[in-house]
């Protein structure tokens, strides 16, 4: 399959074609999703909690955010690869954030960046649509600011919240995101917003209207159980077979069936007798 691209995505919300996205962080697991019908991954800051054992994804680095995007777009020959602004990389005035940005295209080799943030940061991702980087927007629950909204909840469940969110959707789509994550908000909302925008709309807590939907791979292949929001739906049980597995290793290990003829080097028997003979010579002196 080759990698679309943002016309390609355009195309898929005015035929009806979802859109598939997951997370990635390095590239073992890219080079496994490079393989399969994923039409797009997020070198998501979620890497916090799933990678760097962290509680919330305040802490993650620019210098991080490039590593793990760089890993990734090695491995991503066809697939879109979108990188995420950590917290207080675009918070601190536009030209800081083209400067991060650019960062994030030129060193992590991404095709596009996400920034949390409706109508407060416009005019930032504007200024970075300006210059020539794609953007992904971010709404509803935000979880680098997720302390200021209450914590890791539902969104716009009442109808003042429900319209500042609608607002946030406008403002990033009119500042020329080319698609938009729509994050823990209720499905009815979400299906207001996606049939209101050009632009497609990807949920994730956001109910089956949206144009795509994105999960945590982690989340996604069972590997990470610390905690486990409502719209998690795992595809895999990878935790449990990884833990069956080093169990099944060491037990072998233990009992020395491993490793057996299958998995070890021979010589010639010439040769071994020889060595035997040469090992006797020498300890013998
Ligand atoms: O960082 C991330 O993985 C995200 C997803 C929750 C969309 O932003």
């Amino acid at each position: 399959m080759s990698k679309l691209g943002i016309a390609d995505f355009y195309k898929m919300k005015q035929e009806k074609k979802k859109i598939s996205m997951v997370t990635a962080y390095d590239y073992g697991m890219m080079s496994l999703i490079d393989q399969t019908d994923i039409d797009m991954v997020l070198v998501g800051d979620s890497a916090a909690t799933v990678m760097f054992g962290l509680d919330s994804t305040v802490s993650v680095t620019m210098d991080a955010m490039i590593n793990m995007c760089a890993m990734v777009s090695r491995a991503a020959s066809n697939t879109y690869v979108v990188g995420d602004m950590p917290y207080m990389s675009y918070e601190l005035g536009i030209e800081k954030a083209l400067d991060n940005a650019g960062r994030l295209m030129k060193e992590g080799f991404v095709d596009a960046v996400k920034l949390e943030g409706g109508t407060r940061i416009k005019n930032t991702i504007k200024a970075l649509v300006d210059v020539g980087i794609p953007v992904m927007g971010h709404i509803g629950l935000t979880p680098q600011t997720a302390s200021q909204l209450g914590g890791y909840k539902v969104q716009g469940k009442d109808f003042l919240m429900a319209t500042q969110i609608i607002e946030d959707a406008f403002a990033v789509q009119e500042a020329g995101v080319f698609c938009v994550g729509l994050e823990a908000i209720p499905a009815p909302l979400a299906k207001i917003i996606t049939e209101s925008l050009n632009i497609p709309t990807i949920g994730i807590g956001a109910g089956v209207n949206c144009d795509g939907q994105v999960l945590i791979l982690h989340d996604l292949l069972g590997m990470f159980d610390r905690f486990v929001p409502k719209f998690v739906k795992r595809y895999a049980e990878l935790g449990q077979e990884i833990r069956e597995a080093l169990n099944r290793f060491t037990e072998e290990v233990r009992s020395s069936s491993f490793p057996d003829k299958e998995h070890s080097y021979n010589m010639d028997k010439e040769v071994e007798n020889k060595l035997t003979e040469y090992i006797k010579n020498r300890n013998g002196k």
